[in-house]
């Protein structure tokens, strides 16, 4: 990873654990990201990242237009910054199909796009749309492989979408492709299959089409396959990376090709030190994901050679041969293995600007629901 300034001048209005968001190197890899992108009216970023209405008004502000969500809290947090066209990348069921009414109720001059991948839920959406006078676009959600959601492309998948077309309250959105297994570090692997996704995509919307059924999108990706689908050239093409906006260490070890640097880092401070080779920092797992290995869930760039060997809610446990050189009050500042989750356990962050606390950004969106 490249170097860059973490240098904060202040700390003692940190409290710690403390998510601070380095705003020079976040600006840096929204660049790359536009960059990368080819054309910024291409890019559809999640917000499962950051969460924060002070982010999503900065991309808005470089101009990015479409972005894309996993919650209704994420879409209100978008729809509150001032976002005008949301992808809620989930299929809607349950309580979800009101509140996708109330959604549109809310806020008319939004462009509301959800998924779906199944017959039910879509008739169950049609109604209570029709019913309120209301509609919104679908994207068909296609299983790419990772098999987390989604339908093969084929004859039952192409019923669905047709469904789309037919149905009152339901407009055709066109076809979500998320590929989360590709997740290849050798890039000409991650290309090859990357392609092969995006082969099938392609087919079967020329295949809709072929039916007459318009297909005005295809939101294809997440930071792994972003260069790759950058690199195709096609109109209908929306580029939805998420991570790459904070980036964090678990993509930075399996992604070296990418030139993005973790902006969001927890500050922690040494409460302990038990024994002569272990310090105990303030950073348990209520404070970063503990999706990864207990190994992964948290790097110290400044000790290169901590191993983590116990994590409670509070307490991070490193060995360490230099142990004798820390003192209770030390700081640390840590790289999240994981930064999607590790924000949500954040009610705000600490923005570094020129060396020094600038602002606290509130992580908007952590909760799962908002008010609607
Ligand atoms: C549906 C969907 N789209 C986009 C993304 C963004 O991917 P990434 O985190 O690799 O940037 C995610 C991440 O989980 C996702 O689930």
């Amino acid at each position: 990873m490249a170097e860059c300034n973490l240098t904060i001048q202040d700390t003692s209005s940190i409290v710690s654990p403390g998510l601070v968001v380095f705003r020079e190197i976040m600006n840096a890899n929204l660049s790359e990201m536009l960059r990368e992108s080819g054309d910024v009216s291409r890019l559809r970023p999640h917000c499962k990242t950051h969460k924060m209405k002070a982010v999503t008004k900065i991309q808005l502000e470089l101009g990015i237009t479409k972005h894309k969500c996993a919650t209704f809290a994420e879409a209100e947090m978008l729809a509150e910054s001032g976002v005008k066209d949301i992808l809620l990348g989930y299929n809607l069921v349950g309580p979800n199909i009101q509140r996708a009414v109330s959604f549109v109720q809310r806020y008319p001059e939004i462009q509301f796009i959800a998924t779906a991948d199944h017959e039910i839920p879509v008739r169950q959406l049609s109604e209570a749309m029709s019913t309120a006078g209301q509609s919104m676009a679908l994207l068909l959600d296609l299983d790419s492989g990772q098999h987390r959601t989604g339908i093969a492309a084929g004859e039952a998948a192409n019923q669905i979408y047709r469904l789309f077309h037919e149905l009152p309250g339901i407009e055709p959105g066109g076809i979500h492709l998320y590929d989360g297994q590709n997740h290849q570090t050798d890039l000409g692997e991650r290309r090859e299959a990357v392609l092969a996704c995006w082969q099938i995509a392609s087919d079967f919307r020329n295949q809709l089409e072929s039916q007459g059924l318009s297909v005005p999108r295809i939101v294809a990706g997440g930071t792994g396959s972003f260069p790759v689908y950058a690199s195709i050239s096609d109109p209908a093409l929306e580029l939805s990376p998420g991570t790459n906006t904070f980036f964090d260490n678990n993509y930075g070890n399996m992604f070296p090709d990418l030139q993005y640097i973790p902006a969001a880092r927890i500050l922690t401070r040494v409460i302990s030190r038990p024994t002569e080779d272990t310090i105990t920092v303030d950073l348990g797992y209520k404070a970063c994901a503990s999706d990864p290995d207990v190994g992964k869930r948290v790097v110290f760039p400044d000790l290169p050679h901590a191993q983590p060997i116990l994590q409670n809610e509070e307490h991070l446990v490193l060995r360490l041969e230099n142990a004798g050189d820390f003192t209770p009050g030390d700081e640390l500042l840590a790289i999240p293995g994981h930064i999607c989750p590790t924000s949500a356990l954040h009610k705000s962050a600490y923005v570094i600007e020129n060396e020094r606390v600038t602002e606290n950004w509130e992580v908007s969106s952590r909760d799962r629901w908002l008010t609607i």
